[in-house]
């Protein structure tokens, strides 16, 4: 049997800064140095401090990883960076790094798309195999993928304008609650009324798998301030009633887009039928148990991989890399970053640019 490559993974496109080292299907080390209390006071990430914190972090990130997987740079076959999408500064700043790191050891350097690192990632935690149905949900991306092979994908679906992590993020500014989002509603929502507010659930009924929500955000800031507006403020019961029924029409909708991308999907007739998540929305728990149940229903495993590798990582990254090793592929010095760089070139362009950076 083939010895198993052992890749660094570099990843810097958007607000974590991440360094890992990936052998085979092991992770060995995994460092990320998050951003977000440098975004805190401008509602969104800055591209200019994140770049800049990205140069700052990059080394002593890789130097980090390289420690505690106890490796040194002889004794890896690779380094795979991410070279899109994302915000081009960040993107730039870790591909020069990686490009310098490969310069100097002669290691071979692989370009990776980040999309394909997250749809990649149940081969490195599941061994799944091909093809199987991913949606990626989180701050920045919305999208169902129909992952073929390493560098093949049908992208099926997604949004038309916010990624719903984005949504869950607005929706608790607008509440009161604390940044990141996703868990503070989450969490005010375990008291809440889900049935007390009617929200709209967008494109519910429109045929596809294509989905919108910008206009739930407007829906909560409206419902918010009728509230103020008849009683003055927001009790901690009205925050819980707004947030039950916000995950309750995010929830509704995802599991409703799934339900026809999985009978898409399974029109393929898959030996072995198998839907995943990630990104950092699918650390939900209300999400996950609709999918969990429809996916049962339809004889088609689930695969959650563990959270810290649904959201940014470099482990992803390194894996995506070691996929495209494997095949013979490289890339050399010539490596350009790509701000806007879809997995699936044929489908058309998604719309909208979420507040985490292009959409791809
Ligand atoms: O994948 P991720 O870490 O970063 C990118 O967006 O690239 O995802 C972060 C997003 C944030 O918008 C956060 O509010 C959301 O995922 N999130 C959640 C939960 N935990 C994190 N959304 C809903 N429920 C959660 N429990
Ligand atoms: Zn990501």
């Amino acid at each position: 049997m083939n010895k198993p490559l052992t890749i660094l993974g570099i990843e810097s496109s958007c607000d974590d800064t991440a360094a890992a080292v990936v052998r085979g299907n092991d992770v060995l080390a995994s460092v990320v140095y998050g951003q977000t209390s440098l975004h805190a006071d401008f509602g969104g990430v800055v591209p200019e401090i994140a770049a800049r914190a990205h140069a700052e972090k990059l080394d002593h990130c890789i130097e980090e990883a390289l420690t505690k997987a106890d490796l040194a740079f002889t004794d890896l076959d690779g380094i795979a960076v991410t070279a899109g999408p994302g915000l081009i500064g960040g993107v730039l700043s870790g591909v020069m790094c990686a490009k310098g790191l490969s310069a100097a050891t002669g290691l071979p350097l692989i370009g990776v798309n980040h999309l394909a690192g997250h749809a990649l990632t149940p081969r490195l935690t599941d061994q799944l195999t091909h093809p199987y149905l991913m949606l990626l949900v989180s701050g920045g991306h919305c999208q169902f993928l129909i992952v073929h092979a390493h560098d093949k994908f049908t992208r099926i679906g997604g949004t038309i304008d916010d990624a719903p992590g984005e949504a869950f993020d607005k929706t608790a500014r607008l509440l009161g609650l604390p940044q990141p989002g996703g868990p503070s509603v989450e969490k005010a929502a375990e008291t809440g009324d889900a049935k007390r507010f009617s929200l709209p659930r967008p494109l519910l009924n429109q045929a596809g798998c294509d989905m919108s929500f910008s206009g739930l955000k407007t829906a909560i800031l409206r419902a918010r301030d009728s509230v103020v507006a008849e009683k003055g403020g927001l009790t901690s019961q009205d925050q819980a009633d707004l947030s039950a029924s916000f995950q309750a029409a995010v929830t509704d909708v995802l599991i409703e887009k799934t339900r026809r991308a999985l009978a898409t999907y399974l029109q393929l007739d898959p030996v072995k039928p198998a839907f995943a998540i990630a990104g950092g929305v699918a650390a939900n728990q209300r999400i996950r148990q609709g999918l969990t149940a429809l996916c049962a229903g339809l004889d088609t495993d689930f695969i959650a991989p563990p959270l810290r590798l649904c959201t940014d990582n470099a482990a992803i990254i390194a894996y995506a890399g070691i996929e495209r090793m494997a095949a013979g592929e490289a890339d050399d010095l010539t490596l350009s970053a790509r701000p806007r760089w879809p997995l699936d070139q044929r489908s058309a362009p998604m719309l909208g640019s979420g507040k985490k950076g292009a959409k791809a």
